[in-house]
């Protein structure tokens, strides 16, 4: 693919949607959150934090948000969504991040403060494109071993659920996480650290 299709991937970004789910059924419930999700643009401008509510964040479902211009992905995880995670250990190529695509105080193999919860970049490490959530299991296009993950359309970079980038890939690391903390069970702040960090 050509760099020019490279930058309509980062532009469709830039102009478009701030929200995107995954899974037949949950757009609808996604739509009425998004305006409490958004910052407002000067809060953007500046870089500031956002605070995400995600007490209505269902199982399996993804929304976007901006944070310093980029698209933060949270991602509600259920329970064979960690487990499919696991399994991949030995598929991926830095399963346990040991290069530094996150803050200190992010580790193991689910790469967030809780495992249900990832927040998670949405820029591919290879030329930046937004990949494309794809949480269901063997779907045709992606063949029977696919256990769910993040798909990048512009050159085939693979990642598991929690951003790790299967070996072999265009890709050269897994995404990022952004710092954050929890502010109490329902709601985190993008851009600051826990109180203890
Ligand atoms: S930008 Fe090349 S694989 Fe994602």
């Amino acid at each position: 693919m050509s760099n020019g299709d490279v930058s309509q991937g980062r532009r469709r970004f830039l102009i478009g949607a701030t929200a995107a789910v995954g899974g037949v059924g949950v757009v609808g419930a996604a739509v009425p959150f998004l305006g409490s999700w958004n910052p407002s643009a000067k809060a953007e401008a500046a870089g500031a934090p956002v605070t995400v509510n995600v007490s209505k964040l269902e199982p399996g479902q993804q929304i976007t948000v901006e944070w310093r211009g980029k698209p933060v992905w949270v991602i509600r995880r259920d329970e064979a969504m960690l487990e499919n995670i696991e399994k991949l250990n030995d598929v991926v190529k830095d399963p346990q991040s040991e290069s530094p695509q996150q803050p200190p105080y992010i580790d193991g193999i689910y790469r967030a403060l809780k495992p249900e919860i990832a927040v998670i970049v949405g820029l591919c490490t290879h030329l930046g494109c937004v990949p494309s959530y794809r949480p269901e299991v063997a779907p045709a296009d992606l063949g029977e071993n696919w256990l769910g993950g993040l798909f990048c359309p512009c050159h085939g970079s693979k990642y598991d659920l929690a951003g790790r980038v299967y070996d072999a890939q265009p890709a050269p690391l897994n995404l990022e996480v952004p710092p954050y903390r929890f502010d109490d069970d329902a709601t985190l702040t993008i851009g600051l650290d826990p109180e203890a960090a």
